[in-house]
C-alpha cells in the first residue's frame, strides 16, 4: 500500500511514525509512506501557502494553488482516494479504517490555520474525516491516527494475525477485558472461567462482559448491537429464506440502513451489496429509492425483484439458498487442503471467471479462499464471497468424482463453524451438480429464490 501525505510539517509526519509499528512496515516495504511539503509547490517567491480569508473573519486560509499543485504531484494524475482531515468530516470508524485498507494508494490532505480553499478540496478530496469532535490546530496528528488504524489492517503489517473479529467495535461491541500470568495480583484472582479451558463457556463469558462494558461506556453502541440483536431474532423466524441477512448481521458486516415493521435495507458497505426486503410492491418501490450506491443487491421476493428490474436494476441470476444448520464439524477426507496466498491468483483467476482478478486478489487477502493441492500441483479451490455466502468453487477436470469438491465444501464448512457462523451458499438455478453436492451435504434449501442484482454503479 503506498501512502501520500501533503503537509506544511512533512517531519512530523515521517519522524511521528517511524519508531512504530508502521514505521517497521515501511522499512519491511509492505507499506511505502511519502510526505509532500506543500510548501515546495507554492509559485509564490516568498514560500507563501496562506492568505487573508474573503469575506473577512480571524486566521489565514491555505491557498488552492499549492495544495493542488502537491496534490497533482503525489497522485501523478491517477485517480487516488483523496482524504481531507476536518473536524467537519464525516466520523472515522472502524469499518471505514477496513475499507481504505483495502485500497492500493491513498493520499491524506493536511489543512493548516482556518483551513483550506474550498474550491481545490471541491476538485481533489473524495472523503472529508473527522477523527472526533474536538478541533486540533492541524491536519497531521489526525493524519497519522488515520495511517495507523488502516495501515496495521493491511495483510503483513502486524506480526501476528490479529483476528479483526475479536477487536473492539466488531459487531458494535467493546473487546471484553483480558488478563496475564500471575493468576492471582494484588489479591485479584484471574476470572475462574478464563482457566477452565471450556472455550464454549469462555466465549460465552467474554460476550457478556463485551455487553456490560459496551452499555456502560458506550450506550449508543449498545443500542445499535440490541437493534440489530433483535432484528436477527425477527428474521430467525424464517432462517431458511433470512440466513443471508442473518449472517451478514451476526458476522458484523452488515448494517441497518433502514428498518420499518418488515420493509428492510441492509448494506454491507465493505461488500458494496445491500439486502432488502418489503411488504408489498409500494413499499418495496419506495425501499429502491432509498437504496445506496452498491454493486449488488441481493432479494428473496420474487416481486421486489420485479420492482427494481422495472427501476433499472439488471438480473445477474436466479440462486437457491442451501443452509448448513449442523453444528459438528465435518470429516475432510481429502486432506491437502490449505489457505490461499496472492502468488495462487492467477491461478484462481484463470480457472474462476465469474469474478474479477482483483476480486480474487481481495478474497485471498482476506484469507478466504482455501486451495486443494496434489503434491505441489493446485487441483482446485472453494472460498467465501465477500458478502458471506460460500462460492468460488472449482475443481480440475481430471480430478473430478473424487470427493475433492465435498472435501473442499467441508473444510470450508468447518471454518465457519469455528467462527461461530451458519454457512449458507447461492446456487444457480440451472447447477444441479452443485445442488447434488449441497444435499448430501445435509444442507436444507430454502423455499424462496435469492435473486442477484447488479446496482447501478457495475
Ligand atoms: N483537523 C483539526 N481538527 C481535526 C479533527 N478533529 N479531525 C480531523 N481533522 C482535524
Amino acid at each position: 500500500m503506498k501512502l501520500h501525505v501533503l503537509t506544511l510539517f512533512p517531519e512530523m509526519i515521517l519522524q511521528g511514525l517511524a519508531p512504530s509499528i508502521i514505521g517497521r512496515a515501511v522499512e519491511k516495504k509492505i507499506i511505502s509512506l511519502d510526505a509532500v511539503n506543500i510548501r515546495d509547490y507554492t509559485l509564490d517567491k516568498h514560500g507563501k501557502v496562506d492568505d487573508y480569508t474573503y469575506g473577512g473573519g480571524a486566521g489565514m486560509l491555505m491557498q488552492a494553488q499549492p495544495v493542488y499543485d502537491a496534490w497533482k504531484a503525489a497522485s501523478g494524475g491517477k485517480k487516488i482516494r483523496t482524504i481531507y482531515l476536518t473536524p467537519q468530516g464525516t466520523p472515522f470508524t472502524q469499518n471505514l479504517a477496513k475499507e481504505l485498507a483495502k485500497e492500493e494508494e491513498l493520499i491524506f490532505l493536511c489543512g493548516h490555520y482556518e483551513g483550506i480553499d474550498e474550491r481545490v478540496l471541491e476538485e481533489v478530496v473524495t472523503d472529508f474525516v473527522s477523527i472526533g469532535d474536538y478541533v486540533l490546530t492541524g491536519g497531521e496528528l489526525p493524519a497519522m491516527v488515520m495511517i495507523d488504524a488502516v495501515a496495521r489492517l493491511v495483510p503483513g503489517v502486524l506480526g501476528n494475525d490479529t483476528s479483526a473479529e475479536e477487536e473492539s467495535f466488531h459487531n458494535d461491541l467493546l473487546e471484553y477485558p483480558q488478563y496475564s500470568r500471575p493468576e492471582s495480583w494484588h489479591e485479584k484472582r484471574v476470572p475462574e472461567v478464563l482457566l477452565s479451558g471450556n472455550h464454549a463457556k469462555i466465549m460465552k463469558w467474554r460476550l457478556e462482559q463485551s455487553e456490560t462494558r459496551t452499555l456502560r461506556f458506550r450506550p449508543d453502541l449498545y443500542e445499535k448491537y440490541r437493534e440489530k440483536q433483535h432484528l436477527i431474532k425477527q428474521l430467525s423466524k424464517d432462517k431458511r429464506n433470512n440466513i443471508h441477512m442473518m449472517e451478514s448481521l451476526s458476522r458484523g458486516k452488515g448494517e441497518i440502513l433502514y428498518r420499518d415493521g418488515n420493509n428492510l435495507i441492509i448494506f454491507d458497505r465493505e461488500a458494496s451489496t445491500c439486502m432488502l426486503k418489503a411488504e408489498k410492491t409500494e413499499t418495496a418501490t419506495k425501499l429502491s429509492e432509498r437504496l445506496p450506491e452498491a454493486k449488488w443487491i441481493i432479494v428473496n421476493q420474487e416481486f421486489v425483484k420485479e420492482v427494481l428490474v422495472t427501476a433499472g436494476y439488471g438480473l445477474w441470476g436466479e440462486c437457491n439458498q442451501y443452509l448448513y444448520t449442523a453444528k459438528e464439524s465435518l470429516p475432510v477426507r481429502y486432506k491437502a487442503i490449505r489457505s490461499l496466498t496472492t502468488e495462487d491468483v492467477p491461478y484462481v483467476s484463470s480457472r474462476y471467471k465469474h469474478d474479477t482478478e482483483e476480486y480474487i486478489r481481495e478474497r485471498i487477502l482476506a484469507g478466504e479462499i482455501y486451495g486443494a493441492f496434489d503434491g505441489d500441483r493446485q487441483i482446485g479451490f472453494i472460498g467465501l464471497h465477500n458478502e458471506g455466502s460460500m462460492g468460488l468453487l472449482y475443481v480440475e477436470e481430471e480430478y473430478r468424482r473424487q470427493g475433492i469438491a465435498e472435501s473442499l465444501e467441508a473444510f470450508c464448512i468447518n471454518r465457519c463453524l469455528e467462527k461461530g457462523w451458519t454457512p449458507y451458499g447461492h446456487v444457480l438455478t440451472d447447477n444441479t451438480a452443485s445442488e447434488k453436492l449441497q444435499d448430501k451435504l445435509r444442507f436444507y434449501k430454502a423455499s424462496q429464490s435469492i435473486y442477484w442484482l447488479s446496482g447501478k454503479t457495475h
